[in-house]
């Protein structure tokens, strides 16, 4: 090794040694003649001291090092006088008195410094990730995944599960967003479809007796970009035969308990909470409502039938919902020109006003009170459960719409209150989603997870008569208001699936040609089976507090899913196009 110790470990302790480091130059000093610079690698910072009385040669040398050359050091630890000490860094009681200087590689002058303040843009930071990657909060994050996939397979393991890889270069899946393609040479005009899960294998997997599966698998997906999803993405791949929801939900609230334990010392109440579908979207609007605040949605219907105020009256008339939710002392903090603020974000979701009561002693304040008797103001105030100081907010609208706004301002509420620590962690299940969703636009019913969920036991009678009825033995874990893991009981009765894919209008003939290795499988004496997959960028995310998945993925892609390091994706010569039989056909 070039070095004895890394910048990370040295302590009083080691005082009076000779050592000798290497790294970057973080930081450059010169009191009155006196270099200092801080010394960083992946697990540390020291500080190392050249004097005056060195010789002439490290001197110059000192002098001459500047933002991120790459050195090597050798000298004596000594004790910093006690008004030098460092509190904020782990060697911050020692530093190196120098003897000899060795610079391994000078560097250009960086694009931007890592301890400057305010962070530039991310698009030069993702042109630089290599400087980049070098800041404590990346370096963080990336050695926090690596425990994470560390505890992960040790978890699996210990569990009796076999960690089976499945390819790459395959057919087209069932998760619903655009494929990416991979032409094929040696079959013309043939393409590979990138996995956009390893879906379909793992359950072939346990038709072929593997049992309890799980595989670290990275996913493709063509699809728009947000802050919580990549092009590519790695999923925590679990599947297990033999098994019932509640068994798969048990091994995974397991996971989720060492998870917390060892990398963020919770101790989160196990088994999770299991709240059905219906259940979530009438209490918070969502199926992923955030747990860390309560603030719940009120259904206002009945007095709102009843009332004065034509907007609601006449909501509740013609089928629709009134629904409100109470910001808890929010009525001195939310100015007039705020809750225009608020009225036009719930408009994103499609409400179209949004009627606000301030809560007084003596009853309601607001532009519209007049329209409310003073029992109906009453009313409304014992309904919300509201008091003095408190907001209450009410949408008038389709059942889907009052879900949507109020889910979004419930969430932005709860950060603006500040009603919740944001370095608390709230996981429950989401049970019993419906099975399938009608496309009102294509009119015609699509899977809500993928076409191979289980229909809820109670629920195979509605198949053939009311088809938005039946619930699929299918959940997602939802941690912190983000869809953290996802899966569902699978089919394994041949019958069944005939019948969704019916449903789903997925003819005989394209159910073969899409699925039929899948259904080739399930002929031969498939077991019950059922599985889940986790979000691991979203986990390491969440894990490190962050907001933006990209600080959790060493190189990530752009929203415009572009990789500004490597500059993928990039024109091919035409010989490799010819070769591929491949010819562009591009927009003027
Ligand atoms: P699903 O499509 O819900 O289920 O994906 C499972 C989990 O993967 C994460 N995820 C993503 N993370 C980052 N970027 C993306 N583009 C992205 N898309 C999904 C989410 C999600 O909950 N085969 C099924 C699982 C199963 O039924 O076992 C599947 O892929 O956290
Ligand atoms: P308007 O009658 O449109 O002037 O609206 C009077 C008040 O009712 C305003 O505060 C609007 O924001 C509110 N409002 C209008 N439409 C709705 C709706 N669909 N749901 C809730 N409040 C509404």
């Amino acid at each position: 090794m070039l070095r004895t110790h890394t910048c990370g470990e040295l302590r009083k302790e080691n005082v009076d040694q000779q050592v000798t480091l290497c790294g970057w130059v973080d930081k450059y000093r010169d009191h009155a003649g006196i270099v200092f610079i801080d010394l960083r690698d992946r697990y540390g910072k020291t500080q190392i001291k050249f004097n005056l009385e060195d010789s002439s040669d490290i001197q110059q040398l000192a002098r001459g090092l500047r933002h991120e050359d790459v050195v090597r050091v050798t000298g004596e630890i000594v004790a910093r006088p006690d008004d030098m000490i460092n509190q904020k860094i782990s060697t911050g009681e020692i530093e190196v008195r120098v003897s000899k200087l060795e610079i391994l590689n000078k560097s250009l002058t960086p694009p931007f410094l890592l301890d400057a303040g305010d962070l530039p843009n991310e698009e030069l930071r993702l042109k630089h990730r290599v400087v980049d990657l070098r800041r404590a909060e990346l370096q963080e994050s990336m050695m926090l995944r690596h425990r994470y996939t560390k505890l992960i397979r040790d978890y699996f393991d210990k569990h009796g599960f076999l960690d089976i890889e499945t390819p790459i270069l395959g057919r087209s899946t069932p998760e619903g967003a655009r494929d990416y393609l991979v032409p094929s040479r040696v079959h013309e005009g043939s393409f590979y479809a990138l996995p956009q899960s390893p879906q379909i294998f793992k359950q072939l997997l346990m038709c072929s007796g593997f049992d309890r599966y799980m595989q670290i698998a990275r996913c493709f997906r063509d699809e728009d970009l947000r802050a919580d999803r990549q092009p590519e993405f790695t999923q925590i791949d679990v599947e297990m035969t033999f098994v019932e929801q509640e068994d798969i939900l048990n091994v995974i609230d397991g996971l989720i308990a060492e998870t917390l334990k060892e990398l963020k010392g919770i101790d989160h109440p196990m088994p999770l909470p299991r709240l059905t579908h219906a259940e979530a979207m009438e209490r918070f609007g969502s199926d992923k409502p955030d747990m860390r605040f309560e603030m719940e949605l009120t259904d206002l219907g009945e007095i709102a039938a009843a009332c004065g105020f034509g907007v609601f009256s006449k909501t509740m008339e013609s089928g629709g919902r009134v629904r409100g939710l109470v910001a808890p002392g929010a009525a001195e903090k939310y100015t007039r020109k705020m809750i225009d603020g608020l009225t036009a974000f719930v408009g994103d979701y499609g409400a179209k006003g949004l009627a606000f009561f301030r809560v007084k002693e003596e009853g309601l304040d607001s532009p519209i009170a007049k329209f409310f008797s003073e029992e109906h103001q009453q009313a409304i105030i014992e309904k919300m459960q509201a008091k003095p100081g408190d907001i209450i907010f009410c949408v008038a609208d389709k059942n889907a719409i009052t879900s949507a706004a109020l889910a979004a301002l419930r969430n932005r509420l709860g950060s603006e209150l500040e009603l919740f620590d944001p370095k608390d962690f709230s996981c429950l299940w989401i049970v019993e989603f419906p099975l399938l969703q009608y496309d009102d636009e294509n009119k015609r019913w699509v899977a809500e997870h993928h076409p191979f969920c289980y229909p809820h036991p109670d629920d195979i009678e509605l198949l053939e008569t009311d088809p938005g009825k039946v619930r699929a033995q299918s959940y997602d874990l939802v941690v912190n208001g983000y869809e953290a893991a996802s899966g569902s009981i699978r089919i394994h009765d041949p019958a069944i699936q005939q019948k969704i894919f019916d449903l789903l209008e997925i003819s005989a003939e394209e159910a073969e040609q899409r699925f039929g290795f899948l259904l080739e499988g399930l002929r031969y004496g498939a077991p019950p089976h059922g599985g889940v997959a986790l979000g691991l960028d979203r986990w390491v995310m969440l894990l490190c507090g962050y907001d933006n998945i990209r600080d959790v993925i060493a190189f990530p892609k752009t929203q415009k899913a572009s990789d500004l390091l490597s500059g993928a994706p990039s024109n091919v010569d035409g010989k490799q196009l010819k070769e591929l039989h491949i010819q562009l056909d591009l927009p003027d």
